[in-house]
């Protein structure tokens, strides 16, 4: 069977799925794309003509949507036909944890892959190449081939092509490592369908990144990847609390492990803990499918990334307080970022919201700031805590401020949780005369400028730094 790719359609809008299109849609002028979403008003801010209100935030997009939306890129909520007229779809709906049920907390809930199957089955018209760009357990394009070809859903007599795509773009660099990728992963069974896809590709990625394989390696070599990249955030956080107690330097050490190409410089920022949407949920997973397979000692290893994690973020909390002579109550307290890591609006699995609701339960009033982050973003995570204005903080409250410099007045001490840019170059004399003494700075990430702090008379602490 010859494929011959015309129009594109993408189900689900969200973080990867927009992105994602926007670069399809720059790297192959000639083919029609379409991004469809059942959240109309998502895709109503997809299409805002005031581009800051994209549902995005991803250095790049903003541009990518202003030249391509339109012509050749058009999001809707017109999922039924769009799923007709397509050549080839994307799966790209979220995947998250199980919250109830068998499974509840480790196990991806499948039903919005499910919903989209069976939009498909019934919609799609025949030889049509089925793609799954969301993160899935392994076999999940077993269940998804069953319903495609399941008579009762309607696709009698209709040919599906299920291919295993998954996408390994990080937000905050989505476009760059969507332009520029490591690798291209394809795996599946029928070489026409693959070859179909990888020749969209070959728009812009060389033939020797795009690798070919069987559907199972591809789609667990996904959760690995998240697995393994969430393994070395656990490790580093581990040794940045060994280097507090024994005066070494968590950043020192990484330049000294990371010199050994075997273990490479990358990913060995010690921080609050990961956050974002995957690598606790993809992890979980992992654990989950472990445990299924009798593999009990697998599981538990795996587990111990997200444990240590946790511990991460709690001790930290602790480290904050004990500091603040043991009681924050109605203390005020700054707070430098929201987002689970810079350069997005992001929120989701932020260690900001475990921090922040950690701090309000001890009877602080925060002061938060985010670049990039909204205010009902913010509330809806601390949807337990009061907003209020300023100057009504009371303790147990919080208030949302628009400048580093205002957040800072008359606070107690400065949080650091994100590693926006602007938080690397602070002006620590200005700040130092708005805090109340003595202050106080906690930089969860080693980014900012600390001598600075210190020369100004604010008490410092640093992660993973033993001089503390
Ligand atoms: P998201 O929640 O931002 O977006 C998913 C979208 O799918 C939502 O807008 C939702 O309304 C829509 N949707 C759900 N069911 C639908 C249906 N039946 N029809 C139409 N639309 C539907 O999620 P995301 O961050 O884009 O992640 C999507 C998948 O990609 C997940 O499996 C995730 O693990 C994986 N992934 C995410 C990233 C990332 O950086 N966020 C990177 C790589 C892979
Ligand atoms: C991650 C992976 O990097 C992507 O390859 C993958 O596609 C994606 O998950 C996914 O499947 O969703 P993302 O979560 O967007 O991407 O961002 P990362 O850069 O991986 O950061 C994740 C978390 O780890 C952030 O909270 C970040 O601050 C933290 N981190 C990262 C560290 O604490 N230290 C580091 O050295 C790097």
């Amino acid at each position: 069977m010859q494929f011959k790719i015309k129009n594109i359609c993408c189900i689900g809008a969200g973080y990867v799925g927009g992105p994602t299109m926007a670069v399809f849609a720059k790297h192959c002028p000639n083919i029609n794309i379409n991004v469809v979403d059942i959240n109309s008003d998502r895709i109503a801010k997809w299409n805002s003509s005031d581009l800051s209100e994209l549902p995005v935030y991803e250095p790049g997009l903003e541009s990518l949507i202003k030249k391509y939306r339109g012509k050749n890129l058009h999001f809707s909520s017109e999922i039924e036909k769009k799923i007709s007229e397509a050549d080839l779809i994307f799966i790209s709906v979220n995947t998250p944890t199980k919250s109830k049920g068998i499974g509840a907390g480790q196990a991806s809930d499948l039903r919005w892959i499910d919903a989209s199957a069976r939009q498909i089955a019934q919609h799609a018209k025949s030889n049509t190449i089925v793609v799954e760009k969301s993160t899935l357990p392994v076999r999940t394009a077993q269940t998804i081939k069953l319903i495609l070809n399941s008579p009762d859903i309607g696709s009698k007599n209709k040919t599906f092509y299920v291919l295993s795509n998954p996408e390994f773009m990080s937000e905050g660099n989505a476009i760059k490592d969507l332009e520029n990728p490591d690798r291209v992963l394809i795996g599946g069974e029928n070489s026409e369908a693959i070859q179909a896809l990888i020749s969209l590709y070959s728009n812009w990625v060389s033939s020797e990144k795009i690798l070919t394989t069987d559907l199972w390696s591809s789609e667990l070599s996904k959760l690995i990847a998240n697995a393994f990249l969430a393994q070395r955030i656990s490790s580093i956080n581990s040794i940045s609390a060994l280097c507090e107690k024994t005066g070494a330097n968590i950043k020192e050490v990484a330049i000294a492990i990371g010199a050994d190409k075997r273990i490479g410089s990358h990913f060995l920022n010690s921080s609050p803990g990961f956050g974002g949407s995957c690598f606790k949920k993809d992890i979980s997973n992992l654990v989950y499918i472990c445990k299924y397979y009798g593999l009990e000692d697998a599981a538990l290893y795996w587990q111990k990334v997200i444990d240590i994690n946790n511990w991460q973020s709690n001790r930290i909390s602790q480290i904050i307080v004990n500091n603040l002579f043991g009681t924050i109550t109605c203390k005020k307290i700054c707070i430098l970022g929201f987002s689970f890591k810079a350069n997005t609006n992001d929120t989701r699995e932020s260690p900001a919201i475990k921090i922040c609701s950690g701090l309000l339960d001890e009877g602080a009033s925060l002061k938060i700031y985010d670049p990039k982050v909204k205010k009902d973003m913010i509330q809806k995570n601390l949807n337990n805590f009061q907003i209020k204005e300023n100057h009504k903080l009371e303790g147990g409250d919080w208030c949302f401020s628009n400048s580093v410099y205002e957040a800072a007045e008359e606070a107690d001490a400065i949080v650091i949780l994100t590693e926006w840019d602007e938080f690397r170059k602070l002006d620590w004399e200005k700040i130092a005369k708005v805090m109340r003494s003595p202050a106080w700075v906690f930089d969860t990430r080693g980014i900012t400028n600390i001598k600075d702090a210190k020369f100004n008379l604010i008490n410092t602490w640093s992660i993973g730094d033993g001089s503390n």
